[in-house]
């Protein structure tokens, strides 16, 4: 019997249901990947993944983080000033500056905060019967994010979740953005742009307020402040890269834990095991599925040359799932060795992820006041359902009720 030809298309219901059978045929077959009806490529093993998130010389930033964009091969517009698409010596500037707003104490002082956010949505919910992420993971993290900005408004926070959700929506086979993804953009800019002249007239103690007086450092060694785009723009990233992603991280936990009750177990008799957890939920089935880049030059990988301009997919989830990494890859498995290799669902080298710390604290207490709300629960497997976006994969959907 011959094979089925082994296609991996990000746009795809396939991809959306999580393509890790791909992934693995892909890390066999074809390590050097070439779409040919999309004209990517993207690479699937660890030790070609992981160099390449470090090599930003090779795999640049600049041209965009999807397919989309990348292959425009344009620096979009704008995006000079967000600091996910700046490559060094201008991101090297960004990032320390932000580092200096974003310091530990500064995550650890939002604690009781988080605490308080979780518990409010939590105690809303009919134990009878809720969406997970709908009632609960969707709406707490944007709630972190926006508060820490410095917008302590639950119905503005969840407009802004509503914003992003529309601006990463995908139909299957839809690359491009389409208009209502557009228009959400330019309402989550003017918002911020607005938010941000507000601050500059009255200052508050708020990561607006701080980033408002931070010194940038250029190239040419003089400093100077962030300006209202480079803020704002900040503020729109944070939303994308912050909210969605613990969303999804909170919501597949949810559901891992209902297809493996022995590591739920696990937790509730040990709570000191939810860090690890959450590291194996990021390992296992990560929010982030891929980054594109663009290649610099022409690479030379197994045999396969990429040519200088082309969109590179970087598949962390596929890396994070490969058996020469990790032993018993498909397994969950919490109290995994997790020393084996990079985990590489927070990203790699100069990118990686500068929400990280607050990341793991939002996921670790939602997880901790789940233990407690419902030791045992159930899944309406029937009506959940995933989201269709580019770049990220989890549930839109996932109706539980808890047991007595
Ligand atoms: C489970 C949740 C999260 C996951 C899985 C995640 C994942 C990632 C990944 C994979 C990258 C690297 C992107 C690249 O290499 O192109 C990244 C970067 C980033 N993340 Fe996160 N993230 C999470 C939560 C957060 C939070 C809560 C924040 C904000 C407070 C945040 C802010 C950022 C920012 C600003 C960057 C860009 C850093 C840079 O370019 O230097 N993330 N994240």
């Amino acid at each position: 019997m011959t094979k089925a030809k082994l296609v991996f298309d990000p746009f795809s219901e396939e991809f959306f249901n999580g393509a890790f059978e791909t992934y693995r045929r892909m890390r066999e077959e074809t390590p050097v990947y070439h779409s040919e009806e999309h004209d990517f490529y993207a690479l699937t093993r660890h030790a070609d993944v992981a160099p390449a998130f470090k090599d930003f010389e090779t795999y640049s930033s600049r041209y965009g983080l999807d397919l989309a964009t990348v292959s425009t091969g344009e620096v979009p517009a704008g995006g000079e000033n967000m600091i996910i698409l700046m490559d060094p010596p201008e991101h090297r500037n960004m990032r320390s500056l932000l580092n200096k707003v974003f310091t530990p104490r500064a995550i650890q002082s939002q604690k009781e905060s988080v605490t308080e956010k979780i518990d409010k949505y939590l105690s809303r919910v009919d134990p009878e019967g809720f969406d997970v992420v709908q009632e609960f993971s969707g709406p707490f993290p944007v709630e972190v994010i926006t508060s820490m900005v410095g917008v302590h408004d639950e119905e503005v926070a969840q407009q802004i979740r509503h914003w992003i959700d529309v601006s990463l929506t995908r139909e299957p086979g839809q690359i491009a953005q389409g208009e209502k993804a557009m228009q959400a953009n330019i309402e989550t800019a003017m918002f911020y742009l607005d938010l941000v002249q507000k601050r500059r007239a009255n200052p508050r103690d708020d990561l607006f307020t701080k980033l408002i007086e931070a010194e940038l450092e250029r190239e040419d060694g003089s400093k100077t402040k962030l300006d209202d785009v480079e803020i704002a723009s900040f503020a729109t990233l944070l939303g994308a890269a912050g909210a969605e992603t613990v969303t999804k991280l909170v919501g597949t936990a949810v559901v891992l834990f209902a297809k493996h009750p022995d590591q739920w177990q696990k937790l509730l008799d040990d709570r000191s095991k939810i860090p690890a957890a959450v590291e194996e939920i990021l390992r296992y089935e990560g929010p982030v599925q891929y980054n594109v880049r663009r290649s610099m030059r022409d690479i030379h990988l197994h045999g396969t040359t990429i040519p200088e301009g082309n969109p590179v997919f970087l598949i962390g989830a596929s890396a994070n799932r490969d058996p020469e990494a990790w032993t018993a890859a498909d397994t969950f498995d919490i109290d995994r060795d997790r020393t084996e290799a990079q985990n590489i669902g927070f990203g790699y080298g100069v990118h990686s992820c500068l929400g990280a710390a607050l990341a793991r604290m939002e996921s670790a207490i939602a997880l901790e006041k789940l233990l407690d709300f419902m030791p045992r629960y159930e899944v309406d497997w029937d009506n959940c359902r995933r989201v269709q976006m580019q770049n990220v994969a989890g549930w839109h959907n996932i109706p539980v009720k808890v047991l007595k």
